[in-house]
């Protein structure tokens, strides 16, 4: 793992995007991994920033989104689906031909997990994947547990992912209890990875995933495999 430490949330948020615009300018049919969360945020906003100036165009790109919640609408605010669009669709010229997020709401969850799949091998595969981390080492939703051969795939969320969610929703009851997430086998396909840690929370996950040991009860910790991966990190030490 390549480690990068930033002064700040916006020199992370900074490097970031830079990695991703010159990906973008090597090549314009780039196939994007895209994570949801509050990590990205300042990402996104760098990154529809510089489209904004006119020297980049999505219009020839893909972008597939790491996960989505089961049973919630896109319309919903608390959606990935929303997320995504609010953050970034709406605001460059991705083609909506070329968006894809797992569907949360489809009538048989289990082949729209295996669909996505074929997508993402049927587009190239992934280029460059954005990850944020969660408390319990999760890389997507895939949690603490989950085989590292698996594809996408429907999980059980954590009782500590569904806390440090809630944010986002009324209360906990309104919490999803599960989501469909590319599986660990997906993302470890991708060709390169940015994973972004901020803030103090992920303290304890930073540390593991420093330590080096590879185990599935740290998901996070299967990037000790993958050759081409670069952390981006602050307020953690
Ligand atoms: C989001 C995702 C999750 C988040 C993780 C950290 O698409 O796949 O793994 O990256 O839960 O979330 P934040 O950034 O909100 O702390």
């Amino acid at each position: 793992l390549k480690w990068v430490e930033a002064t700040d949330y916006d020199e992370m948020s900074k490097i970031a995007a830079s990695i991703f615009v010159e990906q973008l300018k090597e090549n314009s049919k780039t196939v994007f991994g895209m994570a949801t969360g509050s990590t990205p945020e300042g990402f996104y906003k760098e990154l529809v920033s510089i489209y904004k100036e006119g020297n980049i165009s999505f219009a020839q790109a893909k972008s597939f989104n790491l996960d989505e919640y089961i049973g919630i609408n896109p319309s919903n605010e608390a959606s990935y689906h929303y997320y995504m669009d609010h953050n970034l669709f709406n605001h460059i010229d991705m083609k909506q031909e070329n968006i894809y997020l797992p569907t949360g709401n489809a009538a048989n969850i289990e082949k729209a997990a295996m669909d996505y799949d074929a997508m993402i091998e049927e587009a190239g595969n992934i280029d460059i994947q954005l990850l944020g981390i969660g408390v319990n080492g999760h890389i997507g939703f895939n949690e603490p547990g989950t085989p590292f051969d698996l594809g996408t795939n429907v999980i059980k969320l954590a009782e500590s992912t569904r806390e440090a969610n809630k944010i986002y929703f009324d209360s906990i009851n309104d919490v999803p209890t599960h989501a469909i997430t590319m599986g660990i086998k997906t993302i470890m396909k991708s060709k390169k990875i940015v994973l972004l840690i901020a803030g103090a929370a992920k303290q304890e996950a930073f540390d593991r995933l420093r330590s080096g040991e590879v185990t599935e009860d740290f998901p996070a910790s299967v990037l000790n495999y993958h050759p081409d991966v670069t952390v981006i990190y602050t307020g953690v030490e």
